[in-house]
């Protein structure tokens, strides 16, 4: 799939343009540190990341020990994941495929993660319940999605109305709606954590980024992202 085609037609240069400023470092460093944390202890686990994009997931997971494996429905993310993945001298299985017909069999996965892809889907129901499919049982499902209730999501639905593709199709779920999405798929809602509580700003988040564990801590209302973690029966 080309660029152009992407399903969130983001492409790995608009993220490495994002990664490159302050507020995206400090905010896909948070959001990261999370993700990871839900996910547990990672030596010898087989992970796979549904819409792994440029694979950074997959990177820091594979530096924690974890075999890892990538799906994404835009093979220019898959290059810049593969080569990302090459450069960090570490091995991994990258498939081209979407999230509603995940190429892999039943059961493949200890762990599978997703972070802001359901948000582009529009069949989430379908999404999650291949990812509990992939999944061993008492394997663990987490996701990270992009919540309802922030200056985020204002902004965005606001660049949505004025034109842009990508936020115009967007969905943004409350803890709530998610929390239902993964049971109805079978799964045990086991944590939710809110992070990325500042508005999306350099300064702000500059400042504001020490105090988003503490928040994280006390409320999920505010939260640009949502995390949360199940298990499969
Ligand atoms: C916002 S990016 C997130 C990438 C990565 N998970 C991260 O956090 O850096 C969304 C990714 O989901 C992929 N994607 C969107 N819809 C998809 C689908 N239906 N199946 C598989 N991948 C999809 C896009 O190609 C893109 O790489």
């Amino acid at each position: 799939m080309s660029e152009a085609e992407s399903p969130t037609a983001i492409g790995p240069q608009a993220y490495a343009g994002w990664r490159a400023t302050a507020l995206g470092t400090i905010t896909e460093t948070i959001e990261q540190r999370v993700v990871l944390d839900m996910m547990g202890g990672l030596v010898g686990i087989r992970l796979l990341d549904v819409g792994c994009g440029d694979g950074a997931l997959i990177c820091a997971a594979a530096a924690r020990g974890a075999i890892v494996a990538g799906v994404d429905a835009d093979s220019t993310m898959l290059t810049a994941a593969r080569q990302r993945m090459a450069q960090a001298g570490f091995e991994v299985t990258l498939r081209e495929g979407r999230v509603e017909e995940l190429p892999f069999p039943d059961d493949s996965f200890d762990v599978v993660a997703s972070v802001t892809v359901l948000c582009f889907v529009g069949d989430a129901e379908r999404a999650v319940r291949e990812m509990a499919r992939g999944l061993r049982p008492g394997g663990r499902l987490v996701i990270g999605e992009l919540g309802r209730w922030s200056t985020w999501a204002a902004l965005r639905r606001v660049r949505g109305w004025l034109g842009s593709t990508t936020w115009r199709a967007a969905r943004f779920r409350t803890p709530g709606e998610l929390r239902t999405l993964l049971q109805q798929a079978g799964l045990s809602v086991t944590a939710i954590q809110g992070a990325i509580y500042y508005p999306p700003a350099n300064l702000f988040a500059r400042l504001l980024a020490p105090l988003d564990p503490w928040l994280g801590s006390l409320t999920r209302l505010g939260a640009a992202f949502i995390a949360l973690g199940a298990v499969k029966p």
